[in-house]
């Protein structure tokens, strides 16, 4: 991982503490990993990690909070510096949920309220944070020179293989999550429509079935082997990758 900095969302736990422990601790880490969470308080292995590694900054922040974005954008303004910030992890997510089932919430069972905090958390936050930190990715892109990719500026987005139409996988009563994530994928395509020529790199990956407390003790990887293939494809990534959908073993996905 080259990137001088890299800023993950959704911190506390999961495959976002995950990201933030492998990038402090790597051979060659960046000089500056925010991890954000919206309860610092009770990340306790977030704040661990922070006392370890001085490299690594918490700041508070619940994504869907949109009043705070002006503040989060000036105190990663401050942590990264002159150089801007290379890397935007748009991992914080839910999932809708249901008592009676593994994963989410039949149709009969669904109601507006649990589908629109599901579009707005996974789809909508992370564009008004990509839309904040622009200008910050954008001074990255400019000072780093060099090919497009991590170590320059770019946004990573995760996303999943529920939200392919093209290989439709699991259970179908998963609207809103599947809805949130498919539009995540547009958004990550327009965005690097708009803005890959001025050096600008966005992705949608898909980390697989992850061992958390979204994808269940059944998940396949732990968060350990999955962020270990993630990072290993986000350091892969080429101008030929800007706008695409991957899994974690750098496979293309339909979308
Ligand atoms: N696990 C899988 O199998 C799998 C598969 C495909 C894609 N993904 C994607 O990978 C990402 C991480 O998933 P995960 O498995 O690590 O999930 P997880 O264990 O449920 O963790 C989700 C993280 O997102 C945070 N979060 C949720 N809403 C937030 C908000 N409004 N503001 C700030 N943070 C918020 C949570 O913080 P709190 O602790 O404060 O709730 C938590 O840190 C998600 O985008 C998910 O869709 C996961």
């Amino acid at each position: 991982m080259l990137a001088r900095s890299v800023l993950v969302t959704g911190c506390s736990r999961g495959i976002g503490l995950e990201l933030v422990r492998q990038l402090v601790s790597c051979d060659n880490p960046p000089a500056v990993v925010i991890g954000t969470c919206r309860n610092p308080d009770n990340a306790k292995e977030l704040q661990e990690l922070a006392e370890k590694y001085s490299n690594l900054k918490i700041i508070k922040f619940d994504v869907v909070d949109y009043a705070s974005l002006s503040r989060v954008a000036e105190e990663v303004g401050v942590a990264v510096g002159a150089g801007g910030l290379n890397l935007l992890i748009n991992n914080a997510g839910i999932m809708e949920k249901c008592p009676l089932q593994m994963f989410g919430v039949s149709l009969q069972n669904l109601e507006a309220k649990v589908f629109n905090e599901v579009l707005e958390t996974n789809t909508t936050a992370p564009l008004m944070l990509v839309k904040e930190l622009l200008p910050l990715l954008r001074k990255a892109a400019m000072t780093s020179g060099g090919p497009i990719g991590v170590s320059r500026a770019a946004v990573i987005n995760m996303s999943t293989i529920l939200a392919s139409m093209g290989c439709f996988v699991g259970n179908a009563d998963i609207y809103g999550y599947r809805a949130s994530k498919t539009a995540l994928n547009m958004l990550t395509k327009a965005l690097s429509v708009d803005f890959g020529a001025e050096g600008l790199l966005f992705a949608a990956l898909h980390p697989g079935w992850v061992q958390t407390d979204m994808g269940t003790t059944a998940g396949m990887l732990t968060t350990e082997q999955s962020v270990k293939d993630l990072l290993h494809v986000m350091a892969t990534l080429t101008e030929k990758h800007n706008g695409a959908f991957l899994s974690h073993d750098g496979s293309e996905l339909p979308w």
